[in-house]
């Protein structure tokens, strides 16, 4: 049988210990800036958005894959390099004060209204908690602090330290180092499929959160569970 189809066997409910989230685009709306984004471009604000995540995670595989990561830039960086390259793309003029007032924004995104419940539901539960995100430190301090959440997390991992990107192994076992639990016992939370998938090769109990009704990734690997809202965490990954 192929195993990565037989994830709940492999994860028996009840078996996780510690659940770590991505960042951006699961606790972190990385698409509130579209609204400053159409102020400054308007009818353009939407698909810079769009452009913009994807042209920073594609850089981030870049310089993760590269040169034994002799291009390594923090992900701060790779977000105005993205942002950049987005607004060259659709030929919008880039004002180094729009520059700056989309920057700011990304460093101040939106988070779920649901994440402070669910963070809560987990600590009464008594389970770990965390973030292992590609994000850097300084980002991920400022977007935790803002969002509140600071008191929630045991654990803000970024994958800074070892200067590789998700979807490198390396980066996955962070989680593991930092709690002291196997991949086994870790639940790993992501609204991106891409993410979902590697961290389930990975040997993760994966939580896919599919909020934006999109199809999973098509390489024959599902993730552990599928679920609509960071509320089923609550469903899926603990007793
Ligand atoms: C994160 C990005 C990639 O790691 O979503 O937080």
């Amino acid at each position: 049988m192929d195993k990565s189809r037989t994830g709940t066997a492999t994860h028996p409910h009840g078996s996780v210990k510690a659940v770590l989230f991505d960042a951006y685009g699961t606790l972190f709306d990385v698409y509130s800036v579209g609204l400053l984004a159409e102020q400054l471009f308007p009818t353009q604000g939407q698909a810079l958005g769009v452009l913009w995540r994807d042209k920073q995670i594609e850089y981030s595989r870049l310089v993760t894959t590269s040169s034994d990561g002799a291009h390594y830039q923090p992900f701060w960086d790779l977000t105005r390099a993205g942002l950049r390259y987005a607004c060259l793309r659709l030929g919008l003029d880039l004002t180094a004060e729009a520059e700056e007032r989309l920057m700011n924004q990304y460093r101040h995104l939106s988070a779920f209204p649901e994440n402070r419940g669910v963070l809560q539901a987990l600590k009464d539960k008594g389970i770990v908690t965390g973030i292992l995100s590609n994000g850097d430190p300084a980002m991920l301090e400022v977007a935790v602090k803002s969002a509140g959440l600071d008191d929630l997390l045991d654990h803000v991992i970024s994958v800074d330290s070892i200067r590789k990107y998700k979807t490198h192994p390396d980066a996955y076992a962070l989680g593991e180092q930092a709690t002291g639990f196997k991949a086994q016992h870790i639940g790993f939370v992501s609204c991106n499929s891409w993410d979902a998938l590697a961290a389930t090769w990975y040997g993760y109990c994966t939580l896919w959160v599919n909020r934006y009704k999109l199809p999973f990734e098509t390489l024959g690997t599902s993730p552990t569970h599928s679920g609509k809202s960071l509320r089923d965490v609550l469903t899926f990954l603990t007793p």
